[in-house]
């Protein structure tokens, strides 16, 4: 089940690990309490290989007791890696590795549930293939919502959809949300050429994707249903050490150069809206070949620096358990 795709979001660990801000996390690591009475309800949407359940376990941010995690992604093929490796995490961490059940009732999934059990604690994680918007816009009552490197991909309606999954006083977390930075070291002539049509590319499908970050921040501002407990920087920054890049990080390396590539050439095809204005006349397709080309040969010869700006946001969803038809969202 592991493809390119798969095997990149596994290598992007590592460099995620690095970025988030733990500010952030300590605030989201503090703000979340256990429940008195149940597992602990978390929903993550666009979970890809299940990189963040382990993190959060890993990293002790969860409260300790009992969990429900709901890990839903549109793409089968990574729900079906998640399941994978999700059972190889816990099975080398001593973890029974249980299957089968029904899914909690709270999140409208079918999937099977994987349980995995511990001394003190049993984490039933739900890995389910589906649409972030119509599980979490279905779902209720989870304490956190968890969406990462996710609303850049997303349309802007998603997010109310996605607050609306949470409890009254639940949380929402959207780590490393692209926000308006792709950089390349050293520099390149075309770099800000290349930039600016791959942003272009990501605008077109829906305005400010490129500037995700800034406009979910604006989001969750403005609504009187959430209160924004922590904003920071997440930006990835990868770079070559002595040996050569740390773990799979080349090969994270070239699936962001394919991405870029295959963006701006759809851009230098389509001529995407609002492209036009800053198009350097140097940028062709040959160009960018030659562009691309470079880049990936200092990704071999670990002589490619990549950066990138991203936010981590952290909200609260309004509400008392009065309030049973859920927070109020636009
Ligand atoms: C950039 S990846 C991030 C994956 C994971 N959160 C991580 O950071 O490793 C974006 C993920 O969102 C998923 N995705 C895209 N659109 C989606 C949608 N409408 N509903 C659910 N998942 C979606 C993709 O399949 C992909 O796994």
């Amino acid at each position: 089940v592991t493809g390119e795709f798969q095997a990149y979001l596994a290598a992007k660990r590592s460099v995620d690990d690095r970025a988030l801000d733990r500010r952030t996390l300590e605030r989201l690591r503090t703000a979340l309490a256990a429940p008195a009475d149940r597992p602990l309800r978390v929903l993550e949407a666009g979970a890809g290989v299940g990189t963040m359940v382990e993190r959060l376990l890993e990293w002790d941010t969860l409260p300790p007791g009992d969990v429900e995690y709901v890990a839903v992604d549109i793409d089968p093929d990574s729900v079906a890696a998640a399941r994978e490796r999700l059972a190889g995490w816990a099975e080398d961490r001593g973890l029974a590795v249980e299957r089968g059940g029904d899914p909690p009732a709270w999140a409208p999934v079918t999937a099977a549930p994987l349980s995995l059990v511990g001394p003190d604690r049993t984490v039933t994680v739900v890995p389910a293939t589906g649409d972030a918007a119509e599980v979490a816009g279905a779902a209720e009552g989870a304490d956190l919502v968890v969406g990462m490197a996710l609303l850049d991909v997303l349309e802007r309606a998603a997010l109310p959809a996605m607050l609306s999954a949470a409890a009254p006083g639940g949380l929402a977390y959207f780590p490393i949300t692209f926000d308006g930075g792709t950089r390349f070291v050293p520099d390149h002539p075309l770099d800000g050429a290349v930039e600016r049509a791959y942003h272009a590319h990501m605008d077109a499908k829906d305005d400010a994707r490129s500037r995700a970050g800034e406009a979910a921040l604006a989001t969750l501002e403005r609504l009187d249903a959430t209160t924004v407990l922590a904003v920071g920087g997440s930006d990835w920054v990868v770079r070559p050490g002595p040996d050569g890049y740390p773990g799979e990080e080349a090969a994270f390396l070239h699936h962001i150069l394919d991405t870029v590539e295959g963006a701006v050439a759809e851009t230098l095809a389509g001529d995407e809206r609002g492209w036009a204005t800053t198009a350097d006349p140097a940028l062709d397709r040959d160009a960018l070949a030659d562009w691309a080309d470079r880049r990936r040969r200092q990704v071999d010869d670990g002589a490619l620096t990549y950066l990138t700006h991203q936010l981590d946001l952290l909200a609260r969803v309004a509400g008392t358990p009065a309030q049973s038809a859920g927070p109020q969202l636009e």
